[in-house]
């Protein structure tokens, strides 16, 4: 059963109506399901059960503190981009020993921060950046341990700007530089080379390139033993894609096959190859984790018909969710309470003054004015895409556990947005 359910006429959220959550924190409000988060969660754990494998919650795609927490207790470990993270990671409870540290731009104030709580691993994207890391691990008399994001050239077929494996992105070490970078990480003095890792893309309903992706890091690990330098761990990157819903859209491969199918492939290798050496595979999920566990919700607040298209104007935004207007996402909107009665076609959009403000184009609602309507699949690249642009407070958050409601985020007040400035003495 999903965990989004019309019952007796109401969309609910596990065992509490949507229409009662409204009420109670207000809206734009997003509402998170405890039951399905960790139900994603445990569909890549499982079938890793009695393996070397660690899956690394990307938490980019939502970093509330209630989410990390949930998921650190389940055995996650964390994917982070920035220090910001780190320190969240840590405030949440989370496992410094199970954090992998992402991202083209670490700057030494970061790496600084993350040799100190003993990160598992700096996912590091070019030579500069292992000259950097080198000094910085001399300079505190530690160790950086070291895997390079290589750039295995897949094409991951997803939105061009959520695609990262092909040689025009600014990601990762191309691969046939691979080599080199490794050789010059091996000889710096307090760098630890431990892994390879790759990101080819996100939303990928298909694992053909990530399959094809593995086959080019085992390629690269053979490559290496002949050389000495001997890898403890295979970071496969992002999750599978999920859903949105869209009429005609790709089913994507289930979780469980796609982990089946990395296992044959790296089971077959290392008894063949790799002289069955073991090999800890790491995966950094994110969307495929988060994404159908929430929804925004939002109320309409006017309706306003034209010559030419009809408007339904709520009270979210694009400040509150961006994925529609930066990718042109298809996102479902679905009826709290839906209605009897003709439906008329809306665009529906938000309040902030940009033609780009809209979140779902060209959908047949019936609809009054003081309706609520939920935006599906909302967890993942929502809330953390957040801006107050229009000096529009961010929505709150709201973690459903069964009948239970926990306010995980309030919403904030204007006069914190506006702390931190200063008039003119
Ligand atoms: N690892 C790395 C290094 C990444 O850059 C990402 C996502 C992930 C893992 C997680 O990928 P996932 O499992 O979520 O596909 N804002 C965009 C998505 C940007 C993805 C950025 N990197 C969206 O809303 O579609």
């Amino acid at each position: 059963m999903s965990h989004f359910h019309y019952q007796d006429g109401v969309l609910h959220v596990e065992a509490l109506p949507l229409t009662q959550l409204a009420e109670q924190f207000g809206t734009p409000l997003y509402v998170y399901s405890k039951a399905a988060l960790l139900a994603n969660f445990d569909a890549y754990a499982q079938p890793c059960a009695g393996r070397d494998a660690l899956v690394c919650y990307a938490m980019k795609a939502n970093s509330n503190l209630a989410i990390l927490d949930l998921l650190a207790r389940r055995g996650a470990g964390f994917d982070i981009v920035s220090g910001g993270e780190l320190q969240r990671v840590l405030a949440a409870g989370g496992d410094p020993g199970k954090v992998i540290f992402s991202g083209v731009g670490k700057t030494e104030a970061e790496m600084e921060q993350a040799l100190l709580a003993g990160i598992l691993c700096f996912n590091v994207e070019s030579i500069p950046e292992l000259h950097r890391l080198n000094g910085v691990a001399a300079r505190l008399g530690k160790r950086a341990p070291v895997s390079l994001r290589v750039n295995p050239n897949v094409d991951a077929k997803t939105h061009p700007y959520i695609a990262t494996g092909l040689k025009a992105n600014k990601f990762g070490v191309a691969f046939d530089d691979a080599l080199a970078t490794y050789r010059t990480a091996a000889r710096l003095s307090h760098l630890d080379v431990v892994g390879i890792d790759c990101h080819i893309g996100s939303q990928l309903l298909d694992d053909a390139p990530l399959l094809e992706a593995l086959d080019k890091l085992i390629e690269l690990i053979d490559t290496l033993d002949a050389e000495g330098i001997h890898l403890h761990h295979l970071d496969i990157g992002g999750g599978i894609g999920i859903q949105y819903g869209e009429a005609g859209e790709a089913d994507p491969v289930p979780v469980a096959d796609y982990v089946q199918r990395l296992y044959a492939r790296i089971d077959a290798w290392r008894a063949a190859r790799h002289q069955g050496k073991p090999i800890k595979l790491i995966f950094e999920p994110g969307r495929s984790i988060v994404g159908n566990t929430g929804v925004l919700l939002m109320k309409v607040e006017f309706l306003k018909p034209g010559s030419e298209k009809n408007f339904c104007i709520v009270d979210a935004a694009m400040n509150d969710m961006k994925r529609p207007t930066l990718y042109q996402a298809w996102m479902e909107i679905k009826p709290v309470v839906p209605r009897a009665g003709v439906a008329t076609v809306y665009d529906v959009v938000g309040p902030v003054c940009e033609s780009g403000d809209w979140l779902a184009r060209e959908r047949a609602l019936a609809l009054d004015q003081g309706d609520l309507l939920a935006m599906m699949t909302a967890g993942a690249y929502g809330m953390t895409m957040a801006s107050n642009y229009n000096t529009r407070t961010r929505a709150a958050e709201v973690l459903v556990d069964g009948d239970q409601a926990h306010l995980i985020r309030r919403r904030e007040t204007v006069a914190e947005l506006i702390a931190l400035e200063s008039r003119l003495p």
